[in-house]
């Protein structure tokens, strides 16, 4: 179904090494709990969503950057083993993102980010890369690197018509400019309650109402993402759509949206609708929940099918 000769995804973002502990619950402010496990996993948004594309066997190319440290070879490692080109990956003193995750039993989690070399990804660093981003059919970003990288990825972006995806963590304030030149958004509901309000909406916790207010700002099309409800699509012409998730039992939920994310840009790169892409992207977060950690939990194409085709399908899908 994936057709390899189209043209590739570029991811421009971050690459973190994450610190994991278990834990029965995410602590309070203020209180000391015993975890049960530590484990170090390669994540960090923009990586996490390179690996989802690789590992589902589409081109993808990362433009990020790694500090000069012994975290920095092996997140370098990982992305290539999921099939990611990392010439744009450049290797800078000092020391790589981390992030300190704790992951409660229930599988949600609690992440502190320190953004290390992933803070020194500037504009200039695309400059360098025009070609490969005027190559891409989508590009995708996180907001895990400076926001006036962001902003000039968004205008390289719309010169050359390339597609951006935009997925907006963690929250933070975007420009009016910056959201018109977004062809896809795609906020979990704690983050598209921030941006509504900050659009002046008071949403509430209505995904239809988050997504129309969204919507209002500028980007093309909207996937609120849901975590075990789903996606809430929603368009500018006119589609208004739940899609469920898979009803899989979640060991950790780390990097599940930034799967969905590489899932539902490889899904609309190889003409699948909006819907099937979606749902292809929900399979993919679906098997990915199911393991732990970020990129190592990252399904291939045939673990995504066998989900998408299990017949787990739940049939309360509603407008
Ligand atoms: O989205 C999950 C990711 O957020 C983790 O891998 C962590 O590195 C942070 O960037």
């Amino acid at each position: 179904m994936i057709d390899k000769a189209s043209k590739p995804i570029v991811v421009v973002g971050s690459i973190n090494m994450d610190l994991v502990v278990k834990a029965d619950h995410i602590p309070l402010p203020g209180e000391t709990i015993f975890g049960s496990h530590f484990q170090t996993f390669p994540g960090g948004k923009g990586a996490n969503q390179a690996v989802a594309v690789g590992r589902l066997g589409h081109p993808v190319s990362m433009i990020g950057r790694l500090g000069a440290d012994g975290f920095g070879e092996q997140l370098r490692l990982s992305l290539e083993d999921a099939g990611v080109d990392t010439q744009a990956v450049t290797t800078t003193p000092g020391s790589s993102g981390v992030a300190l995750i704790v992951v409660a039993a229930s599988g949600e989690n609690s992440i502190v980010v320190v953004s290390g070399a992933n803070a020194l990804v500037t504009p200039g660093d695309l400059d360098v890369q025009i070609d490969l981003i005027r190559s891409a059919g989508m590009v995708l970003t996180q907001l895990e690197i400076p926001m006036e990288t962001i902003e000039h990825l968004a205008v390289i972006c719309e010169r050359y018509g390339v597609p951006l995806m935009l997925d907006p963590a963690p929250a933070a304030p975007l420009s009016p400019q910056l959201l018109k030149r977004v062809s896809w958004m795609t906020p979990n509901e704690t983050e598209a309650a921030f941006y509504a309000k900050s659009l002046g909406s008071d949403a509430g916790a209505d995904s239809l109402i988050l997504l129309r207010a969204l919507l209002g700002a500028g980007p093309q099309g909207v996937a609120l993402k849901l975590g075990g409800n789903g996606v809430h699509l929603g368009d500018h012409t006119g589609l208004e759509q739940r899609v469920p998730a898979f009803p899989v039992k979640a060991i950790d939920t780390t990097g599940a949206g930034d799967c969905f994310n590489g899932a539902l840009a490889v899904g609309l790169m190889n003409g699948m609708s909006t819907i099937e892409s979606a749902r292809f992207a929900a399979a993919a977060a679906g098997a990915s929940v199911t393991r732990s950690g970020a990129q190592s939990s990252m399904p291939n194409l045939a673990e995504t099918e066998a989900l998408l085709h299990s017949g787990a399908w739940p049939t309360n899908s509603k407008g």
